[in-house]
């Protein structure tokens, strides 16, 4: 019993010291960080079924605020996570758009409906024309980093941004695919157009013949074949998803959302500037098998890469790549070669959701110390997105986004954190040493008693294991 208070008194007295220099690094007048979790409109799913929803004026924080992190995952009625085996979530994708004041607009508005004087995108940065959002993810959500470090965020809400007359709203798309007893899993993930039965597109006008498999073919409402008496229950279910931001003020550096696009058909011209008219982002691809490409020596690895001039220049701050299942990573390389930051997917490898095997379930992010990595105004910056091609796959991905600052910290602020943390460091190291002491101490006294109590020599060994 004595022993057993000795090592409760050590522990509490070990937490403690461990939370002393939290407090002293991240305590003080910081700018606070506020959370707030939302549910999207519900959704509901059969067995095979898909639903991809444009959500319009969604709930989303308001005010002039610096976003610092956006998660999201598809959650039952009762708040429990859907594993990916469950319901696939394909991707979700979060984007701006300002509205005349006074027009009303539901979640379930049709954006073609949009009256085009009434609404106006609020797009990120670029560099597709199509690919406008400020946040998007897929399957790897659940273990994908998005925070911001600090004093950067994504600035928003400004009203000096705000066309007159006009309000900021958000929109949320969510792509999911219901695969409980469908006969293919992967294949209903990948939308093979046979899988479901579609031979047209959303608006009726037929697909290439060549067309296999991918968007095209798995609008909302259509449905993966099922395996014979499958029965299943339709679900209602929700994107879950958590913001993070603070209120924006002069100690916040903004940083701004571009995404590129592997299959980017952008090609340099004498007058090319490299802005977001000239990209042409067709978002997904088809990886052909190996042994059909006749290459037996390159692995089984399809890699793609492109050029792409960049029509902005800034510090690298945060950089994620999105790609599908048999995706084996991508990365941003400078024109000598030297890699910028890459991504690599992490899979799955059991049952319960975040490590369903089989799926990608986290992406690799890039955090580079600001202003270690910088790009410059009309660099050329290289893309790659490699694939296993030991099978057909259809509609894959592979877009990278990259959170580029204009600005690094002024020397003031960099000398302060460097401090702080140098300084938290410092501390860390002589509570880790003190610690140690005292467990090693602990540990002797301890063994001395159990040797002195057994009289022999395993006493060590039991307490040293
Ligand atoms: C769109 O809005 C403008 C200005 O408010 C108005 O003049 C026009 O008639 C509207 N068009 C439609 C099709 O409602
Ligand atoms: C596939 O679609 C065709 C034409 O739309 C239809 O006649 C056929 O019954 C469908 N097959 C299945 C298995 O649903
Ligand atoms: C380049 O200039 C030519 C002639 O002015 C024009 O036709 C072409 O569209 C331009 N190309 C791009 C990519 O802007
Ligand atoms: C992509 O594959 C190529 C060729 O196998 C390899 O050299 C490169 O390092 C890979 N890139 C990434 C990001 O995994």
């Amino acid at each position: 019993m004595g022993n057993n208070n000795q090592g409760w008194l050590l522990l509490v007295g070990i937490l403690l010291i461990l939370n002393l220099p939290y407090s002293l690094a991240f305590g003080g007048n910081e700018n606070k960080i506020n959370t707030a979790v939302f549910l999207s409109p519900k959704f509901v799913l059969g067995p095979g079924s898909v639903e991809n929803r444009f959500y319009y004026n969604v709930d989303f924080p308001k005010g002039h605020i610096a976003l610092k992190s956006f998660n999201a995952e598809v959650v039952d009625e009762a708040g429990n996570p859907v594993p990916l085996h469950e319901t696939y979530l394909h991707h979700w994708i979060v984007g701006r758009y300002f509205v005349r004041k006074g027009v009303e607009i539901s979640e379930f508005d049709d954006s073609a409906k949009f009256n085009k004087s009434d609404y106006i995108s609020g797009r990120n940065s670029g560099i597709c024309q199509n690919l406008g959002q400020f946040f998007g993810l897929g399957s790897e959500t659940r273990k994908t980093a998005t925070h911001i470090p600090d004093p950067y965020g994504i600035e928003v809400g400004n009203p000096a941004e705000i066309p007159s007359g006009f309000e900021e709203q958000w929109m949320i798309n969510v792509h999911a695919i219901d695969t409980r007893g469908v006969e293919d899993k992967l294949g209903c993930t990948e939308c093979r157009c046979d899988l479901y039965n579609v031979t047209v597109d959303e608006y009726g006008r037929p697909l290439r013949p060549d067309y296999k498999g991918g968007l095209l073919c798995c609008y909302d409402r259509v449905q993966c074949r099922v395996k014979q008496g499958f029965e299943g229950v339709r679900r209602i279910l929700y994107l879950r998803y958590t913001v993070k931001w603070i209120d924006m003020d002069s100690s916040v550096l903004p940083v701004k959302v571009y995404i590129f696009d592997i299959t980017d058909t952008w090609k340099r011209t004498r007058n090319s500037t490299g802005i977001n008219a000239e990209h042409q982002c067709k978002v997904e691809y088809d990886i052909e098998p190996c042994h059909a490409t006749g290459l037996a020596d390159d692995g089984c690895v399809d890699t793609r890469r492109i050029s792409l001039d960049m029509p902005f220049g800034g510090y690298l701050i945060y950089g994620v790549a999105h790609q599908h299942s048999g995706g084996t990573g991508s990365a941003l390389y400078r024109e000598d070669g030297q890699v910028m930051c890459s991504s690599l997917p992490t899979y799955g490898e059991g049952e319960e959701p975040g490590n369903e095997a089989g799926y990608i379930v986290g992406m690799t992010t890039c955090y580079p110390q600001p202003g270690a990595i910088e790009i410059s105004r009309g660099e050329t910056l290289i893309l790659e997105s490699n694939y296993s091609s030991i099978r057909h796959h259809t509609g894959v991905m592979g877009l990278f986004y990259i959170l580029v600052a204009d600005q690094l910290p002024n020397p003031m602020h960099t000398l302060h954190t460097y401090i702080q943390i140098q300084g938290s460091i410092t501390l860390m190291a002589i509570l880790w040493a003190v610690v140690a002491m005292i467990g090693v101490v602990a540990v002797i006294a301890v063994g001395i008693r159990y040797r002195l109590k057994r009289g022999g020599e395993d006493g060590y060994e039991a307490v040293g294991m």
